[in-house]
């Protein structure tokens, strides 16, 4: 049997110690989960070690930690997998994860990030992730008048939203979310895909409410910075990032919400500069989120900008010609592209998540018995 080096973070915030990290030698399969391994321990070893879990199966969302830095359910991830995750930034230089002993491979399990620990791998779900969760309105507020028999909802509807419905809530996108480490108020990515599950319900009487608050919060959907952390950190392709951007389209464009952050501005921007630059032009982009240049709203950005455009020009990194001057013009060819996309009747969303019907007959290949 494979042997794996296992080092567990420990700490108990009530005994007044430091973190530390608990290094085991274990002999078990390959196909054996992490979980697995920690129980096993707990079981056999040490029974403080402090770890939540319920099904063991990748369905209940309780069994979130970091491993070799990286989020995911400790109960579906491979020890073989586990070992060749190379360690990311969550403890770089504290992490111990490149010494193994006698050359095992080492696996680094860790509580989850951006929640308060309570115990070891257990984290304070209820301090964080949930507290996001009730915030959206996790609950459907249905059209009156209700009708006499159940609501019918168009085939279409119902994928677009069963992707943000196969969340377990494990926190894994939360502990991973760079904007939330800078701002701990962002609502964030699970609490924010649960909003798109009822904003993208056409049996919600409350759509544009929903966008409107998500808009207007200076933490809302506009916090978030499409770093794409929570579309690799979620174990069941809920795409968290994917469906902020769509409460920003439906907002943004669809709805036209001016949001006091500037965010949909800012958003419009960005597009605006690359149509007319077919590379980012930054030095546009603060004019251009606040009406222009000459506006009185982009007149005290502009100058509150003007430390970071400082130290920007001593450490060589702009000059004054590349800050003020674009030499890059969009071909025409993006131009086109623009065109024919700003032109369209309707957007079109693409949701790769589920297709098709369940009834749907299975297509025959050539030969193959009807
Ligand atoms: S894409 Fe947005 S929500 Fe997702 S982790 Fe990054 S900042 Fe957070
Ligand atoms: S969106 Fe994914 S990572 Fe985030 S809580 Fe839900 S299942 Fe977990
Ligand atoms: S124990 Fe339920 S998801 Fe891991």
């Amino acid at each position: 049997m494979p042997g794996y080096t296992l080092k567990i973070r420990r700490f108990d915030p009530q005994s007044g110690e430091a973190a530390y990290w608990d290094e085991h030698a274990i002999e078990m399969r390959a196909h054996n989960s992490v979980l697995d391994a920690i129980l096993e321990l707990r079981d056999e070893h040490d029974g403080s070690i402090g770890i939540r879990c319920s099904c063991q199966q990748g369905i209940c969302g309780s069994c979130g930690v970091r491993i070799n830095g990286k989020p995911g359910l400790a109960c579906n991830t491979h020890l073989e997998a586990a070992a060749r995750r190379v360690y990311g930034p969550a403890s770089a230089g504290d992490s111990g994860a490149d010494a193994g002993e006698a050359g095992r491979p080492v696996i680094a399990v860790e509580p989850m990030g951006n929640m308060p620990v309570i115990r070891d791998l257990i984290v304070d779900m209820d301090a964080v992730h949930w507290k996001k969760i009730q915030r959206v309105t996790p609950w459907l507020i249905g059209k009156q008048p209700v009708p006499e028999r159940e609501y019918v909802v168009p085939h279409e509807n119902m994928v677009d939203v069963t992707q943000t419905m196969a969340c377990i809530q494990c926190g894994a996108c939360v502990s991973d979310c760079l904007s939330m480490e800078v701002d701990p108020l962002f609502i964030g990515p699970a609490a924010l895909a649960k909003a798109y599950r009822f904003v993208g319900d056409p049996r919600d009487a409350e759509q544009h409410e929903r966008l409107l608050d998500l808009s207007e919060d200076e933490h809302g959907i506009y916090d978030c910075t499409h770093c794409f952390s929570c579309i690799d950190a979620c174990p069941k392709g809920v795409d968290p990032m994917g469906q902020i951007m769509r409460l920003r389209r439906i907002a943004g464009s669809d709805q036209e919400i001016e949001d006091r952050n500037n965010g949909s501005r800012h958003e419009h921007a960005f597009v605006k500069n690359i149509r007319r630059n077919g590379l980012l032009h930054e030095a546009d982009l603060v004019p251009d989120s606040y009406g222009g240049k000459l506006h009185p709203r982009a007149v005290p950005e502009l100058l509150s900008s003007l430390p970071t455009v400082a130290v920007g020009l001593a450490r060589g990194k702009i000059t004054p010609g590349k800050a003020l001057r674009h030499q890059h013009k969009a071909p025409k060819e993006l131009k086109r592209i623009f065109d024919e996309i700003e032109g369209r009747s309707e957007r079109i969303e693409l949701n790769l998540y589920v297709s098709g019907y369940e009834d749907e007959p299975a297509t025959r290949s050539e030969g193959e018995a009807p």
